[in-house]
């Protein structure tokens, strides 16, 4: 065997007894004595220059040299990394790559997003946002909106009555009546709330939901700014692009009325999201506006309905039963 391989014959052992070597002081300090010691392994080596030719001496030399140097730091190296890894177990030290103990937050309900998002649109363009009474009498909910008793358009909303004078409100329009009441115009106010009808309980429909309604009153106020501001509306509350359809409609306080589709393109259908139309003079009558002097808009939308088209939600009823799987994933 020439010189050199029996060089890296050592080179080659002492490794693999370093990779084997664990945190156990006795056999850290045989490695050592074995290879490194006085005696060890790599002072044989020495002993083999008698035997070379004088020529190659140098040369010899330089490499059991660098080869003893090297065995050295590795030595260190692995000791220092040993005695550090038991160092770390045997004493009470801090850890900071421990990851912290995570505490569950919660979030905002998914409908109180969507009208908070509702408001924030519509502040921003000027609008002051109002509450109003969910038990309400019969003629701020039906009579002032232009609703006598009996009237056709009293059946489409399905009443809880509270007695026979007391409802709970079936829409937020009340609050029109009693905003117009406590206030001189100009007004421009969105209001929203909760709104009670006593409905068969399904995928779509459930016997309380949330409205927004709005209400828009100065001297000269036409039906192509109502129409500026929903468009305004929609295009930021769903996307720039979205598909948007003004349907003549029918509403007792409003003249003309319509109702506001949106393009859904999973059902390939449209899909009615508010209704809206000027303040019937009627309405102004009951409430002491001269309907000469005074113009304006109103809207309802159902906060249910735009947060199952924005958030693809396909059943009403996930709103109302806290499940958190559910309701984690807004
Ligand atoms: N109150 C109506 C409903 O619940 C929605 C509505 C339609 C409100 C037209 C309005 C309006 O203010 O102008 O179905």
């Amino acid at each position: 065997m020439s010189y050199q391989m029996k060089i890296e014959a050592v080179r080659n052992s002492f490794r693999a007894a370093l990779d084997s070597l664990t945190a156990d002081s006795q056999a850290i300090e045989e490695v050592r004595v074995s290879y490194l010691g006085r005696k060890g392994k790599i002072a044989k080596l020495f002993a083999l220059i008698g035997s070379i030719d004088s020529s190659e001496r140098p040369k010899f030399g330089q490499l059991i040299n660098a080869l003893k140097n090297d065995c050295q730091s590795s030595f260190d190296e692995k000791v220092a990394l040993l005695t550090a890894e038991t160092k770390d177990s045997n004493e009470d030290s801090l850890d900071f790559t421990l990851p912290g103990a995570v505490y569950r937050r919660g979030s905002l309900h998914p409908l109180q997003q969507t009208m908070d998002e509702i408001k924030d649109i519509f502040t921003s363009i000027g609008f002051s946002v109002a509450y109003g009474r969910e038990i309400d009498d019969d003629y701020h909910n039906f009579q002032a909106l232009n609703m006598p008793k009996h009237h056709p358009a009293r059946d489409m909303q399905d009443t809880f009555f509270v007695d026979d004078n007391t409802v709970l409100r079936t829409h937020t329009s009340n609050v029109q009546i009693h905003l117009m009441e406590e206030q001189d115009p100009p007004l421009r106010y969105i209001v929203p709330g909760r709104v009670y009808r006593n409905e068969a309980i399904s995928f779509k429909s459930y016997c309380l939901f949330h409205q927004v309604e709005g209400l828009y009153i100065d001297k000269h106020v036409s039906f192509s700014e109502l129409k500026g501001t929903l468009e305004y509306f929609i295009k930021r509350m769903f996307d720039e692009n979205v598909k948007i359809r003004f349907r003549p409609s029918y509403f007792p306080f409003t003249e003309p009325s319509a109702e506001v589709d949106i393009w859904n393109e999973e059902r390939n259908q449209w899909m009615e999201i508010l209704g809206c139309g000027m303040v019937d003079p009627a309405v102004f009558e009951n409430v002491g506006y001269d309907p000469e002097k005074w113009q304006g808009f109103a809207f309802g939308m159902g906060v249910e309905r735009i947060a199952m088209l924005k958030y693809k939600i396909n059943d009403i009823r996930h709103f109302y039963q806290g499940d958190v799987r559910f309701l984690e994933q807004f």
